[in-house]
């Protein structure tokens, strides 16, 4: 796959850790040119420095990293290996933030060939965004499909390939249960696995209905379940799914598993084709029934147009 990506504009969201980490790393190793979004200045930039250092290693003798700790980093150069990999903060829950992330990008960018809503938080309480939504569907979804939606004419002039990592776990999510308003807002909490697979189930929807709405502006969308993956959201969940998942972290997989998956949906130029699909890994799989309830979908996006408006 070396190389097989030269010169693609990828974007990846919550890219210092975990699946979103190991994409940025393989994208760049196949030749792309890749913007890290992260939330968090510090943890941004050491995972900026460690993937330079990590696909640049041998080539960039002499070069020192500028990314340390008190140092402000270069974050548009490319190194003397050619590895192009930037650096762009943004917390995905505010959506004052992603306007401001999708206008920077926009801007320097003419066109965006590869989009990965990777970014992704589960909360043991109903914690509230700035715009008073509930802060798991305020992140893993509302922020992503902003996001989106403002890149769209630059994903329009590239190749346009969305990623959305969802997860297996969407066949829990039931955005039926309660008015959509009422889940997005909080006021229909059941807890934090409730809300994170609701979210999830958001993101197979969204998938779906972007594939029927831009399929003939070239650009496609995919969702996937990365795998079942020792990565740092686990340590971020309540305490009681954190006492019961432990044992089975010994058994998860690497997150280069979930990192894979992602690279099958845009590497392969045969699959420029492929579109509204909803990949188990690396194998295609048909999601739940309410992920393909078009008619939610629809309501979703319609919904979400509303809440995201500036
Ligand atoms: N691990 C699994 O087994 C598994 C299974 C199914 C699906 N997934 C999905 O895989 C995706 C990646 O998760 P992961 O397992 O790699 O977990 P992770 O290591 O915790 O990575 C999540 C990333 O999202 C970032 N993020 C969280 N909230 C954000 C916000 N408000 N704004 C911007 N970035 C934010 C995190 O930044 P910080 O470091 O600053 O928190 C981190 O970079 C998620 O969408 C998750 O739902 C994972």
């Amino acid at each position: 796959m070396s190389g097989s990506l030269r010169g693609q504009v990828a974007v990846v969201t919550g890219a210092n850790s975990g699946v979103g980490r190991s994409t940025a790393e393989m994208l760049l190793k196949a030749g792309a040119r890749v913007t890290m979004v992260c939330r968090s200045p510090e943890r941004g930039e050491r995972a900026l420095a460690e993937l330079r250092a990590s696909t640049a290693a041998g080539g960039r003798r002499g070069a020192r990293s500028r990314a340390g700790a008190d140092e402000v980093p270069d974050l548009r150069s490319s190194n003397s290996a050619g590895v192009q990999v930037e650096l762009e903060l943004a917390d995905l829950s505010r959506q004052e933030d992603v306007r401001d992330l999708a206008a920077r990008l926009a801007a320097r960018h003419p066109a965006i060939d590869i989009l990965v809503n990777n970014a992704g938080v589960t909360r043991p309480r109903c914690v509230h965004s700035p715009e008073g939504f509930e802060l798991t569907f305020a992140t893993n979804h509302l922020g992503h499909f902003l996001l989106t939606r403002l890149l769209r004419e630059r994903l329009e002039a590239g190749r346009g390939r969305i990623v959305n990592v969802s997860s297996r776990g969407h066949q829990s999510g039931d955005l039926r249960r309660a008015a959509l308003e009422d889940i997005a807002r909080g006021r229909a909490w059941e807890g934090a696995l409730q809300a994170y697979a609701d979210s999830k189930l958001a993101n197979v929807l969204f998938t779906c209905e972007t594939a029927r709405r831009w399929g003939s502006r070239g650009i496609t969308a995919n969702a996937v379940h990365p795998g079942v993956l020792a990565t740092e959201i686990w340590k971020k969940t309540s305490l009681a799914p954190r006492l019961l998942l432990l044992p089975f972290t010994w058994f998860m997989a690497s997150p280069d598993v979930g990192g894979k998956a992602v690279i099958n949906l845009v590497a392969d130029p045969a699959g420029d084709d492929v579109t509204g699909r909803y990949f188990h890994v690396q194998r295609e799989k048909t999601p739940s029934a309410q992920a393909r309830d078009e008619a939610l979908a629809l309501e979703l996006w319609e919904r979400s147009v509303e809440w995201t408006r500036g």
